[in-house]
């Protein structure tokens, strides 16, 4: 019971940005984020790239048609109930404006609140606690200077046992660990960019790697493929494996595929899917070298033949391990 339960509060994280199947709101418009001014300095631009690139858009300005910069509203439906997205703009009522540059830091990277109250994981703070304070100070900046919106709340319907306040705690013992990532002086630019990239701001390993029973990522097998169990999808395999993972895919195939959706066989993931509107919203937004960096990061990996496939069970159900 408390395994399950566990397992089922960490795979929110995975579930939390994806179309599920029971999902009653399809994308249907682009993202209402306006576009940075022309006079913008260098911190709001690095801001507003990372608010795309770290997938905030995805859930704080999500693309349906009735959605409001900085608004929140994404339903993020899971296994034990409903969250919603809440409004991040500067609007003092019903968004964080009255929250300091602090206040913003601790809720990034250390997955609290002003009062102290832990975030559920569906708010992928297990990644954003490896960013750097340069970049946290520019997503602070960008957020802070954008419209206050004023949106309706929506409490998360959480259904109990899962409610209950202890087993956010427990979740955290055991898997929140505090950033930032190990040095590695022996590794090149490019790839230390990648790993930050990959691990810290893109979270691509929170939806890459399979988990253990508890939730946790299994490191054993890090990106070398998952699975959405409320969906029934699977996250490729991004090791270099020939059989199972990107195999031949050079560091220019992969910094296009992430620009366009376009695999070197000509196939293509569209924004219907949750890696094409994170492509489209997000990661084509990177600059080249960026998308080169996480391509030199991942073709590194060893290999590692696990087939996530056999994560989803028949019915589309993630098979318990
Ligand atoms: C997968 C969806 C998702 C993504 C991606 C996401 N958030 Fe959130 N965010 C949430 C949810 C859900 C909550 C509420 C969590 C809770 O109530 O425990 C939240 C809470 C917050 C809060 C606290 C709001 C409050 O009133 O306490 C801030 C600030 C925030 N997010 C900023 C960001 C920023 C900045 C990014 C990108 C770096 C981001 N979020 C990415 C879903 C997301
Ligand atoms: C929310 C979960 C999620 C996140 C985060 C995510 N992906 Fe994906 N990714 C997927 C899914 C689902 C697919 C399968 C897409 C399809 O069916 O076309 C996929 C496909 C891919 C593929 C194509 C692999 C193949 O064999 O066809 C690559 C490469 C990839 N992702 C790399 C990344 C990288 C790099 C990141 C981070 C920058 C990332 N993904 C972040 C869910 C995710």
């Amino acid at each position: 019971m408390l395994w399950s339960l566990l397992w089922a509060v960490s795979s929110v994280a995975v579930a939390a940005p994806v179309h599920l199947r029971h999902e009653e709101r399809p994308i249907d418009a682009e993202p209402p984020m306006p576009p940075v001014a022309d006079d913008a300095d260098e911190v709001m631009r690095r801001g507003a790239e990372l608010f795309r690139v770290a997938s905030c858009i995805g859930c704080h300005s999500p693309p349906f048609s009735d959605a409001e910069h900085l608004g929140g509203g994404r339903d993020l439906p899971t296994v034990f109930g409903v969250f919603w997205a809440p409004n991040i703009s500067p609007d003092p009522a019903t968004g964080i404006g009255g929250w300091t540059e602090e206040d913003f830091e601790r809720a990034l990277r250390r997955g609290r609140a002003p009062d102290g109250r832990r975030y559920w994981p569906t708010f992928p703070t297990m990644a954003y606690t490896r960013m750097s304070d340069d970049d946290v100070h520019a997503l602070w900046v960008y957020v802070s200077s954008q419209p206050a919106v004023q949106t309706e709340e929506r409490p998360h319907q959480v259904r109990f046992p899962y409610s209950l306040p202890g087993m956010r705690s427990l979740w955290r013992g055991l898997h929140f660990r505090r950033g930032p990532l190990p040095e590695a002086p022996e590794r090149s630019e490019d790839w230390m960019r990648g790993r930050y990239l990959v691990h810290a701001v893109a979270y691509c390993d929170q939806c890459h790697t399979p988990r253990g029973p508890t939730g946790g990522l299994r490191e054993r097998h890090l990106l070398a493929g998952g699975a959405n169990p409320a969906k029934g999808d699977v996250h490729p395999n991004l090791t270099p494996d020939l059989a199972f993972g990107l195999g031949t895919w050079t560091v220019d195939d992969i910094a296009h595929y992430l620009a366009t959706g376009t695999r070197p066989d000509g196939t293509v993931t569209d924004s219907e899917n949750i890696m094409g509107e994170k492509i489209r919203d997000g990661y084509a937004h990177l600059s080249v070298e960026d998308r080169r960096a996480i391509g030199v990061y991942l073709t590194s990996l060893p290999t590692d033949d696990f087939d996530p496939s056999g994560l989803v069970a028949p019915g589309g159900r993630a098979r318990a391990r």
